[in-house]
């Protein structure tokens, strides 16, 4: 450790976001074994830096650390905050030793990792994470719709040049292919019900907001807007997002591709948010025959992490090793 640990990055502006299972996602990520060489990690969904920041803390002057990300904006908004925090890597100081690792951030999906280490040099790595999902820094921009709190145009999706928005989506699907994505991606039992709504709709005024979306939602759900504890558009709106990033597909192919990426010994942890993800993660590892699972049972949350930190609740953590 080299003094930086100190620092929440999340109370260090431009990013809002809270790492979850951070000290787990530490203490299995293997860095606190011997090493002689140099070694390299890779943190495949950078979202605020939270986790990429404490592995940096773990790595050693000679070591090398890789951010990913499809969402252009959390690449400019890390690159930023490390600018900050660490220090110049070039300047009047740039022949003095270093302090800290290499770090180079990439906008891309960890899906094309393979594709990313011949093209930058990247040697194997010791550790990759994958923290699925969405960022507190993406909920909270109003461009891009992904909360019905803090509105916006209904986007969804995190990098804006690829594929079609939720609104063109919603504007031209058909009507059981998008019963179908809202009760396959949401697990929403009145996905039916909301897909005919949003049809009806849009014959006069078509849904192009999250505000509009999440009303729409709220009339069609027996009990209205509050479902249990959570909001009853959160579904719809998890469902829409999953689909228009193809989020899905990108985890399948990224289990298949990433032991490749591993150094032997080196740990993949995967972190998910819902049953989908964690299903297909549980498989594909206990499936792949270059992958040891050390988690029979998924790491979950401390109730202390849930108290402070809501958002961690569903969050669970496996790990494998590469044989
Ligand atoms: C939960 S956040 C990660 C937060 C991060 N671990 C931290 O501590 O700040 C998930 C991030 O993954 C990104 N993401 C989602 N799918 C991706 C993919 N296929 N490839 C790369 N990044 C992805 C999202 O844009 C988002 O920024």
């Amino acid at each position: 450790m080299n003094g930086y640990s100190v620092i929440q990055l999340s109370m260090v502006p431009p990013t809002v976001h809270i790492p979850v299972l951070l000290q787990e996602v530490i203490q299995w990520s293997g860095l606190e074994r011997p090493s002689t060489g140099s070694r390299t990690v890779v943190d495949g969904t950078l979202g605020g830096g939270g986790h990429a920041w404490h592995l940096i803390q773990a790595l050693k002057p000679v070591d090398f650390l890789v951010g990913i990300d499809r969402d252009a904006g959390a690449i400019d908004r890390v690159s930023e905050l490390f600018d900050q925090l660490l220090p110049p890597s070039s300047g009047p100081n740039a022949d003095a030793p270093r302090s800290t690792c290499r770090v180079r951030l990439i906008q891309s999906s960890y899906r094309e990792l393979p594709k990313l280490m011949v093209e930058h040099a990247i040697p194997k790595a010791e550790c990759i994470l994958l923290d699925l999902g969405l960022s507190s820094d993406q909920l909270e921009d109003r461009t891009r719709g992904f909360s019905f709190r803090t509105g916006g145009t209904l986007d969804l999706r995190f990098c804006t040049d690829e594929g079609i928005s939720a609104a063109d989506l919603l504007a031209k699907i058909d009507e059981k292919e998008l019963a179908d994505i809202i009760y396959q991606f949401g697990e929403e039992r009145f996905s039916r019900r909301i897909a005919r709504a949003i049809v009806e709709r849009r014959r006069s005024n078509p849904v192009r907001t999250a505000e509009d979306l999440a009303e729409l939602v709220h009339r069609c759900v027996p009990g209205g807007k509050i479902h249990g504890r959570i909001d009853s558009a959160t579904r719809t709106f998890q469902a829409l997002r999953i689909a228009v990033n193809n989020e899905l597909e990108h985890l399948k192919t990224a289990i298949e591709r990433l032991p490749d990426c591993l150094a032997p010994g080196g740990r993949l942890l995967i972190i998910s948010f819902h049953s989908l993800e964690d299903r297909i993660v549980k498989h594909a590892m206990r499936e792949c025959e270059q992958l040891q699972v050390l988690t029979k049972k998924p790491v979950l949350p401390s109730d202390a992490e849930t108290y402070e930190n809501p958002r961690s609740r569903s969050a669970k953590l496996r790990i494998a090793e590469r044989v």
